[in-house]
């Protein structure tokens, strides 16, 4: 038997386990609103870059999009079919590299569109302009909302040319974080009240990211009517570019406690991190499903999970059992494809969590280990 299969009790912790069946079931759910609205679905590779596999996702969607230079060469050399890009800023050599392998280059100021005109109009690129139709629809979550006050993403109507400039093809526009079909249909009736003049004019539209597509309960009716509108209204190919929903619930990270400090309740030290192995349950901030558990309370022993970092607000929150997890027991994190692997980092020396993939076949196939070379490599 091949030495990377394994059970999944033979893992060893901690590691990232992505379910490939859950996985391609998202990906047919895609596929379907493609197929019955003529709109294109890129991966947002910024959630989920394990390239192992893409070959599975390419089957499914047109392609992927980056948010700079090294994720638009990952897509050209592990994904194939469409590959686009969206930077607020780009430097000269980048765009040089960018115009050889992207058929969609998105700009974020006029300026930057024409710092780089000669480039991307010499080789051919589709451009395009992200816009920000000041319109939020998200509550709770600030950092994650690109319509907030401020903000640097998208160019504003006042300061948007009363004519599309020469050449530019598409509009780009991502608003949304998590968010269900109704919020998009009024985030677009937002860039028809704004921008309306300039959709009849365009051989593209992004609708960007944020839309939960594969979770259970979404809109996919009210979502397909807006892409069918837009198409016919308008005659633009629509993209969509969803990161978590290509991967939502799709993976887990496996930890074990190593040990149990008392306190008003007994303090779970996990081999994972929140702070490095999953950042955004700090940053955003949010509490993780934790397979076989409960709120605080809910069942009969509340514990606090935290890590084994120096940082005292490592913690991921507090969770019930039916029985007290004991040393050496392993704990399984759910939704810890999306915004994990792609966010995580070395602090404290921690070690990276494997790689591994849950197959069809119900095997497991350690995909990346990483070591003390990984962390060592990146400091000198
Ligand atoms: C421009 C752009 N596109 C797509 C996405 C993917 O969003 P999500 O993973 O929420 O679907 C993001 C997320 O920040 C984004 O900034």
């Amino acid at each position: 038997m091949n030495k990377n299969l394994m059970r999944t009790e033979e893992l060893r912790t901690p590691v990232y386990l992505v379910d490939e069946a859950i996985l391609e079931n998202n990906l047919k759910i895609l596929a379907k609103v493609q197929e019955e609205t003529g709109s294109r679905i890129l991966l947002a590779q910024k959630a989920f870059s394990m390239y192992h596999v893409y070959p599975m996702i390419r089957h499914y969607l047109a392609g992927a999009t980056a948010s700079g230079l090294y994720e638009a060469r990952l897509a050209a050399e592990e994904m194939g079919g469409e590959n686009h890009v969206f930077s607020p800023a780009y430097t000269a050599k980048e765009m040089q590299e960018l115009c050889g392998i992207c058929d969609h280059i998105s700009f974020n100021s006029i300026a930057q569109l024409e710092r780089h005109r000669a480039l991307w109009e010499s080789n051919g690129v589709s451009a395009g302009l992200r816009i920000n139709p000041e319109h939020s629809t998200q509550e709770g979550h600030p950092i994650y909302d690109p319509c907030a006050p401020g903000s640097r993403l998208g160019i504003r109507r006042e300061l948007f040319p009363g004519k599309l400039p020469k050449g530019v093809e598409g509009l780009h526009i991502h608003t949304l974080c998590e968010q269900d079909a109704a919020p998009l249909v009024e985030t677009f009736e937002a860039v028809e009240e704004k921008f309306g003049e300039y959709l009849h004019q365009l051989k593209w539209l992004n609708l960007g990211g944020g839309h939960h597509i594969t979770r259970p309960g979404y809109d996919l009716d009210m979502l397909k009517d807006l892409l069918c509108r837009i198409r016919d209204t308008y005659q633009v190919q629509v993209y969509l570019e969803p990161g978590e929903a290509i991967a939502l619930n799709a993976g887990y990270l496996i930890t074990e406690v190593m040990d149990i400090v008392e306190n008003e309740r007994p303090v779970l030290i996990l081999d994972a991190s929140a702070a490095c192995h999953m950042p955004d349950v700090l940053e955003m901030p949010y509490r993780p499903p934790l397979k076989d558990s409960g709120m605080p309370g809910e069942k009969p022993v509340t514990c606090t999970l935290a890590c084994r970092t120096c940082l005292a607000g490592d913690v991921i929150g507090d969770y019930s059992f039916d029985m007290q997890p004991g040393i050496g027991e392993r704990l399984v994190f759910e939704d810890m494809a999306i915004y994990t692997m792609v966010k995580n980092h070395t602090f404290n020396g921690m070690p990276l969590p494997d790689i591994a993939l849950l197959r069809k076949d119900g095997r497991c196939e350690v995909v990346k280990q990483f070591g003390y070379k990984d962390f060592k490599e990146r400091l000198s």
